[in-house]
């Protein structure tokens, strides 16, 4: 496995490698890397000829200050992991790397940053979009493979490619949940013994909710879904959303041929977790 730091050293390799004909893969992570990457990993490994994974706590995606510098770092493990996996490139830029000026893009992403995640992280997909532009644009991928945990990122990245017209194929891969539900997370560690032991609970209530849609309605579901987290003390409620899976608006009804999936965001003390089911 290569290690690279600079966008210059990463774009040269893989040009090497197209000109020879070899597709490349791409896993964006922000490293602390745990079994849900592993399996983004693995499939990119088994679909490209070259898989390159990038680890980079991009700060323009982070709303809070304190957020951004408890985010856990495990350099150090993440490129063992990578190296274990058959990673052929690793690309680990600085921020001044990848930010040398300030980066001011707005982009226009029709409406899908504005709710659920972006309604309470202002500027949070402005950055994911930040990131992932110059990173689509320097590694230039023929798949880039995103986890459905955060379903909503993986819509606006969707979206992001048709707005640059690039020719990447993006790769949904499934939820990896632990033993008793949770879905992993980087953020999982950060928990207390006693939120941890809390934490899955968000999963119970979204399968329990998925099985009352015969007898509930969308927007009475949100209601019975609200009053599941109203007497738990460790943990706040942020969203529960039923949205049509490709433009994020709001489910009124189960009927009509759409994609429904169930958007849950949860507190408990300083960390926000997130998970999704599908609804269909
Ligand atoms: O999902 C993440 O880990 C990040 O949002 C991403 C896509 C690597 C961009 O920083």
């Amino acid at each position: 496995m290569i290690v690279y730091r600079t966008k210059q050293d990463l774009a040269s390799h893989l040009e090497a490698l197209r000109n020879q004909g070899k597709s490349v893969g791409f896993v964006p992570t922000m490293g602390a890397l745990h079994e849900g990457h592993a399996s983004l990993i693995t499939k990119a490994r088994s679909e490209n000829d070259a898989l390159v994974v990038s680890i980079f706590v991009n700060p323009t995606q982070f709303d809070e200050p304190s957020d951004l510098e408890n985010y856990p770092r495990k350099m150090e493990s993440d490129l063992r992991l990578l190296q274990s996996m058959k990673t052929d490139i690793a690309f680990t830029p600085s921020v001044i790397e990848m930010y040398p000026e300030e980066d001011t893009r707005t982009f226009d992403l029709g409406g899908l940053d504005r709710v659920m995640e972006g309604k309470y992280r202002t500027g949070h997909f402005n950055g994911v979009v930040q990131i992932v532009s110059k990173l689509f644009e320097t590694v230039r991928p023929d798949r880039a493979y995103f986890g459905r945990k955060d379903f909503q990122q993986l819509v606006i990245i969707q979206k992001l490619v048709q707005l640059m017209d690039m020719d990447i194929t993006i790769v949904s891969c499934p939820i990896v949940r632990e033993p008793d539900g949770l879905a992993m997370s980087s953020r999982n560690e950060l928990l207390t013994g006693e939120e941890r032991k809390t934490a899955p609970l968000i999963y119970i209530t979204l399968k329990i909710a998925r099985e009352k849609r015969s007898t509930l309605s969308p927007a009475e579901l949100k209601t019975w879904v609200t009053a599941q987290f109203e007497n738990q003390p460790l943990m706040d409620l942020e969203y529960f959303e039923i949205v049509n899976d490709s433009d994020l608006s709001p489910v009124q009804s189960w009927t009509g041929n759409v994609g429904k999936v169930g958007c849950i965001a949860v507190r408990l003390g300083k960390v926000r977790l997130i998970d999704n089911m599908n609804f269909d």
